[in-house]
């Protein structure tokens, strides 16, 4: 069968991919733009898909033959999971496979911003490193500290379980469980969120939610960029409505160096690497390919997204 694969894969899964399937692989620099993946993927009985790429109700019209859609991501708000279930495409994802990486990723960037890493990284750098003084570079402690966790799956309760090693006291608030958003907003002295993008959660940290936080607390987020409201988080962070945020996920991706968010003082952002390990990468790769191996050959995919 024919799969396109929608980036180069380096990781041994593609090989297995490649014994069984007849496999055509973008092999230019970035995603492919959207006329491209619809005729690249309009004769494939399978895709591998990136986090980048749109599989919305037009493509898969585009796509007669298509069976299954494996997303090399856990998450999967590029993909229309609706007109995929109508038109009998199975779709997967790789649940578990980034949860530790991620998690790390949220606590590297929730003690990077409270030690003020960045400024303090820039100071050495630029040559400004003067004498110790006793006032200077004060950052918050996390022991003692109350974490306000946004969404209850994997990867918020892997941040609980670092979080509590820190000696972090832990609230959470989701959709099944834990205490309402306000009351989280209101108590946390660091929010750190781990929900899905889905229409009930964006822009779910706007103007409102970022007023009731406190003017200490800091804004993490490792989940989708437009959880937050950007505006609102530069007019917040402009005021000193918090005391700072550290993003690994904006809206839109990549961030273009002159946006407007990248002015506001105290934030911290890096380019979308939760799950950036060479071992998450890999395990991600090979989860997809069993997914589409398994579709391609009539069985239930072992990771489907439900
Ligand atoms: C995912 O898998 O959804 C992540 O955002 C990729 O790092």
């Amino acid at each position: 069968m024919r799969v396109f694969v929608t980036r180069e894969l380096p990781f041994p899964a593609l090989d297995r991919l490649r014994d069984e399937h007849d496999v055509d692989v973008w092999s230019e620099e970035g995603p492919p733009p959207p006329d491209a993946l619809r005729r690249r993927a309009a004769g494939a009985d399978g895709l591998l898909t990136m986090l980048t790429d749109r599989i919305d109700a037009e493509l898969l019209d585009a796509c007669p033959q298509l069976r299954a859609v494996a997303n090399m991501a856990v998450g999967t708000d590029n993909i229309d999971l609706g007109a995929a279930a109508a038109r009998g495409v199975a779709v997967g994802n790789t649940p578990g496979a980034l949860t530790d990486a991620t998690a790390d990723l949220a606590l590297a960037l929730l003690l990077a911003i409270t030690r003020r890493l960045p400024e303090g990284h820039a100071r050495v750098r630029e040559g400004r490193w003067g004498a110790w003084e006793p006032a200077q570079d004060l950052g918050s402690d996390l022991a003692g500290a109350t974490l306000g966790i946004v969404g209850w799956g994997r990867i918020g309760q892997a941040v609980a379980r670092r979080a509590d090693a820190f000696g972090m006291e832990i609230v959470h608030s989701s959709r099944s469980s834990g205490i309402a958003l306000e009351d989280l907003l209101e108590r946390a002295d660091a929010v750190s969120l781990h929900t899905p993008l889905t229409p009930e959660t964006r822009h779910l940290i706007g103007a409102d939610a970022l007023r009731r936080m406190k003017r200490s607390a800091y804004l993490v987020n490792t989940a989708r960029g437009p959880i937050v409201d950007q505006d609102a988080l530069r007019r917040a962070l402009e005021d000193g409505e918090i005391a700072g945020a550290a993003l690994d996920v904006t809206d839109p991706e990549p961030l273009p160096a002159d946006h407007p968010l990248l002015s506001a003082p105290n934030l911290l952002v890096v380019p979308h690497i939760g799950s950036a390990t060479a071992g998450t990468r890999a395990r991600m790769a090979a989860m997809a390919v069993e997914n589409l191996l398994a579709a391609l050959d009539g069985r239930p995919m072992p990771h489907p997204v439900s």
